[in-house]
């Protein structure tokens, strides 16, 4: 039994994240883990929130909470929508649990002893009727360079140009709209990461078989002249992890936090010890320290393409800086962005559809089946209404939905609930036999590989060889003649529904359980051959007509939710 460790990006708190985000990391990871848990494997599957930065604050402050109880009720709302998803996580965590600050202050500590920190003074702008230091987005001012008047701190958005906050002409805080705005100087650490450039090279140099996609980001800012420097990873903020040595003060940094993409990676350990305390597990060392059993995990990381440096050079970093025995990622897929209808998605003009809409509007399955078997892989991709509801209505509903419709019911109609006996299986069998294997093996050599849109069409495949079999023998034909034989093709049809079951369980797992339901089984285990599986529902095996498993979208509907999602949420 192989033993994966698998997490997913953690989404950051404040708000709801669009079907953009659900697709970057947390579903394909969640496809990956239910695979891999179904092939029989032992799985630890983690995911968090994000939860300290400027924008957990500012977003606290719009909602008028403190925001340590703002945190907390949106880690809520987004386990919920987890939930509706069916994202099989082992526990949803916090970066702001108390774990992952002794685990943040500990790492800090072991890099300082190895000489990779550094204190810097540095002058940053104060805003004294916000009562904090900005950070350079949260300046806006005019462009020196061409006269724009909301260029930010960081840049202009009009004449692209790299800007500091002190360049700016009548600078003013975009929180308070204040200008009254100084230079101060603060001290901040640095992260040498230039001293680990030679392990980091090679580290990746090893990874030949990741994704163009995450090692073609991960080489950019690796050699190109303004990748891979030090890195600043502390901030003068009140919400995040102290800065802190391990258990000592650091003097000179009182009232200062660590960086938000300092802490939320480490959060991935801290998760699994989240894991031990809430009670669900009993050992995380043995997923992540290398001298206490996990040598022999395999851990693979899920994101968006945005998040590959911090992933592949920042957090590594972190790890082997420590000259610690942590496991280090051995897999990362990243993804490409999706589109919405012609456009971006838009959190902040709620263009598209967020994770609770869609939910409120068709279950879970339908959102995971469009999405996974158009996962943006090899591109970015695009949703639209009208090939959602292609998908869902022949994908899910002519192919899949049906075939399960028509081999139980015919089955109750002519033979009752029971699987029927009949004879041996015959020629035509024998070949969807042959032909099913060989679409199995393909789909398994690219879930393991991770190739989700391939896999998706693989798994579409499978469905279809049902479906034509039974356009072919025709069953409620043969009866008429050979009831025998019909009862033969019904009881190979039963069969398929519980194989599809399990095969499709990663993708759509409501549907699946209704499957497995309906045919009174529980035994879902992983098929070691096509034709073993298709004989486990013996004669006499009960059975039920489940519901309808898919409903169709119609024109109507496509409409109005097309206007209905197309920009500014309420
Ligand atoms: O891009 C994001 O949504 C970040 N919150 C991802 C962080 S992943 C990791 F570092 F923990
Ligand atoms: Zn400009």
């Amino acid at each position: 039994m192989a033993r994966h460790l698998i997490t997913s990006a953690i989404p950051y708190i404040n708000g709801i994240k669009h079907l953009g985000n659900l697709v970057g990391s947390q579903l394909p990871a969640d496809l990956f883990a239910r695979y891999q848990r179904g092939r029989g494997h032992e799985v630890l599957f983690l995911c968090s929130t994000d939860e300290h930065g400027t924008p957990a604050e500012l977003a606290a402050a719009k909602a008028g909470k403190p925001v340590a109880e703002y945190c907390a009720e949106m880690h809520e709302v987004q386990a919920r929508i987890a939930e509706g998803f069916r994202l099989s996580f082992d526990h949803f965590g916090r970066s702001s649990s108390q774990e992952n600050h002794k685990l943040t202050q500990h790492f800090a500590g072991r890099l300082a002893e190895a000489g990779l920190i550094a204190e810097v003074n540095e002058k940053q702008m104060y805003s004294h009727a916000d009562g904090r230091y900005l950070p350079d987005r949260y300046i806006e001012g005019t462009c020196p360079n061409c006269g724009f008047d909301s260029a930010r701190g960081d840049q202009c958005d009009n004449c692209t140009k790299q800007l500091d906050p002190v360049d700016l002409i009548n600078p003013h805080s975009t929180i308070s709209g204040s200008t009254d705005l100084e230079m101060r100087e603060t001290k901040h650490l640095y992260l040498r990461q230039t001293q680990l450039r030679g392990q980091l090279e090679e580290w990746i140099d090893s990874k030949t078989d990741w994704p163009v996609l995450t090692t073609s980001i991960a080489k950019k800012w690796l050699r190109d002249g303004d990748g891979l420097q030090d890195r600043g990873i502390t901030r003068d903020l009140d919400w995040g992890v102290p800065v802190k040595k391990g258990d000592q003060d650091w003097p000179g940094m009182e009232g200062k936090v660590f960086y938000v993409w300092f802490d939320a990676p480490i959060e991935y350990i801290a998760c699994s010890q989240e894991w031990v305390a809430a009670g669900k597990g009993s050992d995380w060392e043995r997923w992540w320290r290398t001298d206490k059993g996990a040598e022999d995990v395999t851990y693979t990381q899920f994101m968006g393409k945005d998040n590959v440096p911090f992933h592949t050079l920042s957090f590594p970093c972190t790890i082997l800086g420590s000259g610690e025995p942590w496991k280090l990622v051995d897999y990362i897929k990243s993804f490409n962005y999706l589109n919405y209808d012609g456009g971006q998605f838009s959190t902040s003009r709620g263009r598209g559809v967020f994770m609770d809409q869609a939910l409120e509007i068709l279950p879970s399955d339908y959102w995971r089946w469009w999405l996974l078997s158009h996962a943006p892989e090899s591109s970015d991709s695009e949703f639209t209404w009208e090939n959602f509801q292609q998908s869902v209505n022949k994908d899910l509903a002519d192919v899949l939905g049906n075939f399960v419709s028509r081999i139980t019911k015919f089955c109750r109609s002519k033979f009752g609930e029971e699987v029927p006996a009949g004879g041996a299986f015959g020629a035509k069998e024998a070949e969807v036999i042959s032909a099913l294997s060989e679409r199995l093996t393909a789909y398994q050599g690219f879930m393991d590989a991770i190739e989700v849109r391939k896999a998706a069409g693989e798994l579409r495949a499978i469905w279809v060889i049902g479906n034509e079999y039974l356009q072919d023998a025709a069953p409620w034909s043969t009866f008429k003649e050979d009831p025998e034989t019909a009862a033969m093709q019904v009881r190979f049809g039963l069969n398929l529904i519980r194989l599809y079951a399990i095969l499709s369980a990663p993708f759509i797992p409501d549907a699946a359980a209704t499957m497995l339901a309906a045919m009174k089984t529980e035994d879902s285990a992983w098929p070691d051959s096509v034709e073993t599986a298709l004989s486990a529902l013996q004669a006499g095996h009960g059975f039920e007509v489940p519901e309808n498993l898919f409903r169709k979208i119609t024109d109507d509907e496509r409409e109005e939710w097309q206007a209905r999602f197309a920009g500014v949420r309420t």
